[in-house]
């Protein structure tokens, strides 16, 4: 069999360290040149290479090549940053100007500098670049072919660098099984010097200080986990790292003051004894760690910093079978932290929902300085700063893909004596946000928004709100909530009048709170909620219910699936909320409740569902707003129901996360089920459902409704895009796992 023509010819490492002889062994292992030749002064390390099959042949050094080097191949400086100028040198003196040179040296911009003093000019053979790749080990002992693999490769090319030298570079690296990407120098250096120099050179002060104690042979022995955790890198070569620090001093210089600056305010505050300083600083660091130990989970992408497309991938033939306690409720959690912010004293949340959308409620009122703990398995701890401790955020805030969060927070943001800015991802910046805007311009807020009432918010602060009575157009439980939030900070009495009822978590929480709240039936299920401004919250402890939205998916896979009992523990089963137990009892689901009780204010029982088979209906419309959330699984419910279902006066669903009337009848069209659209519904006629592929839309709620869809479906379904289900469901996929849905991420 003949073997496919080597990319590179020869391939020349200069220099045998851990990149570079790792780079050796994995382009010979890979077959990424023609020939792999190693350069080192020493000659120990050479025998050592070739003996190690690192390299093909050796060579003493570059000069001696030098003649045999022609355009194809590819000379590697992988010598310590201090000594590349002097290999430059003798590139510049002896090397034919079509061979390709690239580098692996952590810093970019003294090799470009070298460079241009060698040859008057970066030359357009010179592609710098440098390996995200690495460990503590280093020599050709350590070489590993692996080393690179789903590691990151920065490319600089200086605007010189020829394409074909470039492409040659790159293919080498993704040959290795890197992801290459390209930056400027300057960009380089300054990123590297926070995120590898800083670290390393802490790692190493750290063990000499310590090193340098007289107790230090005990302070050894007991040093454990943390100091194991936090020095591992001080074991890395020292030559390296000094001439990256001398390298790439000014941007070293200067992320070291700013760290010389907070250590010293952190020193200042360990003096003062100020531990409201420290939990400040350790929760806000803490959160930020775990973050990006979320987005490395994720694989993220460091240059998008945009999730990997999830896709779910379910068989069909699942059961829906088990005892489980879904995410706490997002409604509530997001209030949780909001009324929590906003009180006087210490809010204790369990149950809390650790999905995006509340996580990103927290983090915007830290942004505003307001000492938040957790979340740590659900359980979170505000420190309340009362209705005008908020400060100042320095950044927009970013709430993500969420609606709540985003119309509560400009209720409260309206009433505050900063500035402020409300942005959201892509699906929420399409959202109209005028709803809210609107009210809140007649109660004297200054409000900017893009075309059509859209996201961002932009908020002028320090004005003076005046009371509003306001008459919803249509039934919101986040508009109603935004304005008795900015009724708060306003003189008198604000009321809002809903024309059906909403969810009244934000009512019930006030009142737990300490705060009065009027709610009156106006009769029709019309509903008027008023309370007058100035007054106090006092924190307490929250005790969040399991979202009944969250259940709404596996109450709806045990109505469906013959066989099928589970129980859904904890659930929250307000009588705003319960919408989706009453359509699917309609329905002739089997559905018990036990272990009713009140927490905090809020109604919870354990529901059981076992199958019964479904008859389709024409859905009550008083239901709407009551199961406003749990349509797209309900549709699902209704394609397994005898006869037809049909929804009317649901416009709402429309200009939800997606347009969620669209979105499930595009994919259950798709599935084989006869559903229609309609201006403010959908009809759907109950029967077999097929197999295919199905969007998301970026939607939690479309992405878990189809992944249900597939325990009566004959053949697999694929659904595209599933990330958003973190927003309001992080553990949708193990839990769906675990009754028995055969569901696989990719
Ligand atoms: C919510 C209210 C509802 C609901 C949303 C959460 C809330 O939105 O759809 O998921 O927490 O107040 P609308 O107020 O737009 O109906």
């Amino acid at each position: 069999m003949q073997r496919e023509p080597a990319p590179i010819g020869k391939l020349v490492v200069v220099g045998l360290g851990l990149i570079g002889s790792s780079l050796a062994l994995a382009a010979r292992q890979r077959g990424l040149a023609g020939e792999v030749i190693g350069v080192s002064r020493r000659s120990s390390t050479l025998d050592l290479a070739l003996q190690q099959g690192v390299i093909d042949r050796v060579a003493s050094s570059l000069t001696a090549l030098a003649a045999e080097l022609q355009r194809g191949d590819v000379v590697v400086i992988g010598v310590p940053t201090l000594t590349v100028p002097a290999v430059l040198d003798e590139c510049a003196a002896q090397l034919d100007s079509a061979v390709t040179i690239t580098d692996v040296a952590s810093v970019k911009g003294s090799v470009v500098a070298a460079a241009c003093a060698s040859y008057g000019a970066a030359p357009p053979q010179l592609v710098p670049g440098h390996p995200i790749a690495g460990s503590e080990k280093s020599g050709v002992n350590a070489a590993d072919g692996g080393l690179f693999v789903g590691h990151r490769v920065i490319l600089t090319p200086h605007a010189d660098s020829g394409a074909d030298h470039l492409a040659r570079v790159q293919a080498l690296w993704q040959g290795c099984g890197a992801m290459v990407t390209e930056m400027s120098v300057a960009d380089h250096d300054e990123i590297l010097a926070a995120t590898s120099h800083l670290p390393h050179f802490l790692a190493f002060s750290l063990v000499d200080t310590l090193a340098g104690l007289r107790a230090n042979r005990e302070i050894f022995r007991y040093a454990a986990g943390g100091f194991r955790d936090f020095t591992r890198i001080a074991a890395s070569d020292p030559v390296m790292w000094r001439d990256i620090a001398l390298a790439n001093r000014s941007a070293v210089l200067q992320v070291l003051d700013q760290l010389t600056a907070d250590f010293a305010r952190l020193r200042g505050a360990i003096d003062a004894g100020d531990g409201s300083y420290l939990l400040d600083l350790f929760t806000r660091a803490q959160s930020a760690r775990q973050h990006f130990g979320q987005l490395l989970e994720q694989g993220l992408d460091s240059d998008t910093m945009s999730a990997k497309p999830l896709t779910f991938r379910l068989s069909p033939g699942g059961s829906a079978v088990g005892t489980i306690r879904v995410p706490g409720d997002k409604s509530i959690s997001h209030r949780s932290i909001m009324l929590g912010a906003l009180a006087e004293g210490m809010t204790e949340v369990t149950g809390f929902l650790e999905g995006e959308d509340s996580i990103a409620t927290l983090r915007a009122f830290r942004a505003m300085g307001v000492q938040i703990e957790g979340p740590q398995q659900g359980r979170v701890v505000v420190h309340g700063v009362g209705l005008h401790g908020l400060k100042a955020p320095s950044a927009p805030l970013d709430v993500g893909n969420a609606g709540t969060g985003m119309r509560l927070l400009a209720g409260v943001l309206a009433g505050q004596p900063f500035d402020s800015v409300l942005v959201g991802d892509a699906s929420l910046s399409g959202r109209p946000m005028g709803r809210v805007a609107d009210p809140l311009a007649e109660m004297g807020a200054v409000i900017a928004t893009e075309a059509g009432g859209r996201p961002p918010l932009r908020i002028t602060g320090g004005q003076m709100l005046k009371p509003l009575n306001y008459t919803m157009p249509m039934a919101s439980a986040q508009v109603k909530s935004c304005l008795l939030l900015a009724g708060l900070y306003c003189e008198g009495e604000t009321s809002v009048v809903e024309p059906a009822p909403t969810r009244d978590h934000t009512e019930r929480m006030l009142r737990g709170f300490g705060y009065p709240v009027v709610s009156e039936q106006l009769g029709g299920g019309v509903t008027r909620v008023s309370l007058r401004g100035g007054g106090t919250l006092r924190g307490g402890r929250i005790d969040v219910p399991a979202d009944i939205s969250s259940a709404a998916f596996f109450m709806v896979a045990a109505a469906i699936t013959p066989d099928s009992d589970i129980t859904l523990q904890h659930i929250g089963i307000n009588p705003t909320r319960i919408g989706v137990l009453n359509i699917l009892r309609a329905m002739g689901a089997d559905i018990t409740l036990s272990n009713e009780a009140e927490v905090g204010g809020e109604p919870v029982a354990d529901i059981r569902v076992r199958y019964a088979p479904l008859r389709g209906i024409a859905i009550d419309e008083a239901q709407v707003p009551l199961a406003i959330d749990e349509f797209p699984v309900l549709f699902v419910a209704a394609a397994c129901a005898e006869g037809e279902t049909v929804l009317t006066g649901a416009h709402e669903l429309r200009v939800k996360e997606s347009d969620r009337i669209q979105a499930m009848a595009d994919g259950l069209q798709i599935l084989g089920v006869a559903a229609t659209p309609t201006a403010d519904g959908i009809r759907i006629v109950g029967g077999a459902i097929g197999g295919g592929r199905v969007a998301s839309c970026h939607d939690h709620r479309i992405a878990m409704a189809f992944a249900i869809a597939s325990l009566r479906a004959s053949s697999e379904i694929v659904i595209d895009d599933c990330n958003n289900v973190a927003t309001s469901f992080p553990t949708f996929a193990e839990l769906a796992l675990q009754v028995g849905i055969k569901l696989s991420v990719e």
